[in-house]
């Protein structure tokens, strides 16, 4: 079974991604994925404190070990994220520059959600996306009072049919 990564890139303490996220991971068909929930709020990574550049590859220390594992060891990646500002999160920048190779190939779909469904964050992403190498297959954009509560709770029906086609694009 093909593991998908679901990863939260909200780190405050009232988010509201962790409980998308979880959401999210429910939506996934279970015969088709192993889907898991990868917060970055729980990780805590700290901002890159590696004495080599990361596209040596050369990681020395543990938490940096075992970010590269969850990444590589994913099959493909659904990234969770709000706009924060007219971008991404400041964490979701840091766990990317943390890696390299890892990224490289790795098929990802990115889930903006928030007012205009976070359309500035997903745009801001897709070029960093595209200088690791990752394999950028598709965006989402749910939308507050549209298809998503500002508290989280989905309210579009077709929200679930939309994330589900989102994974599919990433076999
Ligand atoms: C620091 C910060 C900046 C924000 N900037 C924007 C923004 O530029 N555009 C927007 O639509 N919403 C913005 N918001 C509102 C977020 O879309 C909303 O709070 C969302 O719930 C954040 O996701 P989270 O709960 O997972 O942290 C911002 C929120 C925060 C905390």
């Amino acid at each position: 079974m093909k593991t998908l990564s679901i990863i939260v890139t909200s780190t405050r303490p009232t988010r509201i991604g962790h409980r998308l996220g979880e959401w999210v991971a429910a939506q996934i068909p279970a015969e088709e994925w192993d889907a898991r929930v990868v917060d970055l709020g729980e990780l805590s990574l700290p901002m890159l404190d590696e004495e080599d550049m990361p596209r040596n590859g050369n990681y020395r220390l543990p938490h940096t070990q075992a970010w590269a594992r969850t990444v590589a060891e994913s099959d493909a990646i659904l990234i969770l994220t709000p706009e924060y500002n007219a971008s991404f999160t400041a964490p979701l920048k840091n766990a990317i520059d943390i890696l390299y190779a890892e990224w490289n190939d790795k098929p990802i779909g990115v889930i903006g959600y928030g007012w205009r469904g976070a359309a500035r964050a997903t745009a801001a992403l897709s070029p960093v996306l595209g200088n690791v190498g990752a394999d950028e297959r598709g965006v989402l954009h749910l939308t507050f009072r549209e298809d998503i509560a500002p508290d989280g709770s989905v309210l579009s029906t077709t929200t679930a049919d939309r994330v589900v086609d989102l994974a599919r694009k990433l076999a």
